[in-house]
């Protein structure tokens, strides 16, 4: 306190001597004496603002001594980089540690060679610490629990960190610059669930080249500050969220993930963006149409990816329908790697056809699906037989269903379905048995109670579908 109230004196002293200078109406001669004069005070006070300085500088508040001493130990920093045991952090022979006025305020030890693990700064100390710069050292482990109220850059970048805290990101509130870069990090839980970031102020964020999984649906909590986002080679699983608030986002490295889906139309519709990566990843549909000065690896992701065409233009009727049911479940992996580019008739799983190559059959049973049932099965006119029994579908059974000209069979059992089920024609048989919270319509669909002539036009029909429904 005492040397800050010093220094501050020094300051504004030093400022009124200057301002003061030369006022235009002296002689000559009374102006080089008064100049003379006005030096030999600015450079006393230009020597005690030095001093004090030095002073304060050399004394570390013992929280922060207190912990860099701890990480001096652990990441062999003591023998390394000088942080002696017995010394001041602030005494300026600790190599990459930069303090103002008795406080740590930066640590900058990039490729030191660095081992260990770092410590959790959560008890006060390192408060006026702004950035941390550990890259490319060898620290492993769990990465820190940081309280850092003032931590605006943290560098963590190649390190061999391997796994993050739930609260990560809640001691950090002005983080605007987060590298992780190249860490063997597999534990994304604190992503998944971002509260933390939500609030935050990120600007930057570098989670490339690692061994992070989940969906990618976690970068909404960083939308109104983030401009550069780079998540390449990871396994990002999931669609890529609504851009529509991410005003400020210029880069974004989402390349080499596991992301399903179309891309959302508020993404190329973003006026700051000016490079993206979108290649390897298993998104469908077309190819999204940026601004010419926009740089992208659209024409990699076309010819080694899943778009519907390498050219741009809506994707084929049948295979647009096929997208639309594929979304209402949520584009789950099995589906995405397997209905590749335009044609539906490709032997894309679950998907049959005539010798016209229209969709006569969909079935995706008992493969675990999530998601509802898409109207869009109204669009595929050639449909005969929909089979979807033994997965997690929610909702109703959409009314478009009802309304298939060619349907004879409707196999939803199993769901956890609800609403009522849409009056089907007398040709169709249904199985919707298994969805407690499903119920009939007063029509002739009520489930085991077909006639018996109906069920051997079943069975027939089923053997006939069998061959490629299977
Ligand atoms: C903070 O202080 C408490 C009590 O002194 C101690 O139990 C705890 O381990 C400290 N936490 C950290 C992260 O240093
Ligand atoms: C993160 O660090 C790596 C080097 O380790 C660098 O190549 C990359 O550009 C950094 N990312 C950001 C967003 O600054
Ligand atoms: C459906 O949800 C469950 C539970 O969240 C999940 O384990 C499963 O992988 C999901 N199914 C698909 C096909 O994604
Ligand atoms: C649907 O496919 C499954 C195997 O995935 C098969 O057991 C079932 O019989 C098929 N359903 C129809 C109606 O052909």
């Amino acid at each position: 306190m005492l040397c800050f109230s010093l220094s501050a004196d020094a300051l504004l002293l030093l400022h009124r001597h200057c301002s003061a200078l030369a006022p235009p109406s002296l002689p000559r001669p009374r102006l080089d004496l008064l100049m003379q004069i006005l030096r030999m005070k600015v450079l006393f006070f230009f020597l005690l603002l030095l001093a004090a300085g030095h002073r304060c500088a050399a004394v570390a508040s013992s929280e922060d001594a207190a912990y860099m001493h701890l990480l001096a130990a652990a990441t062999g920093a003591d023998g390394t980089l000088g942080w002696k045991a017995g010394t001041d952090p602030c005494d300026g022979g600790w190599a990459g540690v930069r303090c103002e006025l008795g406080r740590v305020t930066g640590i900058s030890v990039r490729a030191k060679g660095l081992a260990g693990s770092v410590p959790d700064a959560a008890n006060g100390s390192l408060s006026a610490l702004e950035d941390l710069d550990l890259g490319n050292n060898k620290v492993s482990g769990r990465l820190p629990i940081l309280l850092l109220p003032q931590l605006t850059y943290l560098w963590l970048d190649g390190n061999l960190f391997t796994s993050m805290p739930e609260t990560f990101f809640s001691g950090m509130p002005l983080l605007q610059v987060f590298n992780l870069t190249d860490n063997p990090i597999a534990d994304l839980r604190s992503l998944r669930t971002p509260p933390d970031m939500r609030g935050g102020v990120i600007t930057k964020l570098d989670l490339s080249k690692k061994l992070f999984s989940g969906p990618i649906s976690f970068i909404s909590g960083v939308a109104s500050s983030i401009q550069h986002l780079k998540l390449s080679h990871n396994e990002f699983s999931g669609e890529l969220p609504d851009f529509t608030d991410f005003a400020w986002l210029g880069l974004l490295s989402l390349d080499h993930n596991k992301i399903t889906g179309v891309v959302p139309a508020s993404l190329p519709q973003l006026s700051r963006i000016t490079a993206i990566n979108l290649a390897g990843n298993l998104l469908q549909g077309p190819l999204p149409e940026f601004g010419k000065y926009v740089v992208t690896d659209l024409a990699e992701a076309a010819a080694g990816g899943s778009f519907c065409r390498l050219d741009r233009g809506p994707c084929d009727p049948e295979v647009t329908a096929l997208l639309s049911i594929a979304g209402a479940l949520g584009f789950p992996l099995i589906i995405a790697r397997s209905w590749l580019r335009n044609d539906a008739c490709a032997g894309w799983i679950g998907v049959h056809c005539d010798s016209q190559r229209r969709v006569t059959g969909i079935n995706l049973s008992r493969l675990g699906l999530n998601g509802s049932l898409s109207s869009a099965f109204g669009s595929l006119l050639w449909l005969q037989v929909i089979s979807m029994s033994g997965n997690n579908l929610r909702g109703e059974i959409p009314e478009s269903v009802a309304r298939l000209p060619s349907l004879r069979v409707l196999d939803v059992a199993d769901n956890e379905l609800e609403g009522t089920v849409p009056t089907l024609s007398s040709s169709v048989a249904m199985w919707a048995e298994g969805n407690p919270e499903l119920k009939l319509s007063g029509s002739s669909v009520s489930t085991p109670s077909i006639s018996g002539v109906f069920v051997s036009t079943m069975v027939a029909l089923l053997a006939s579908f069998a061959v490629f429904l299977v």
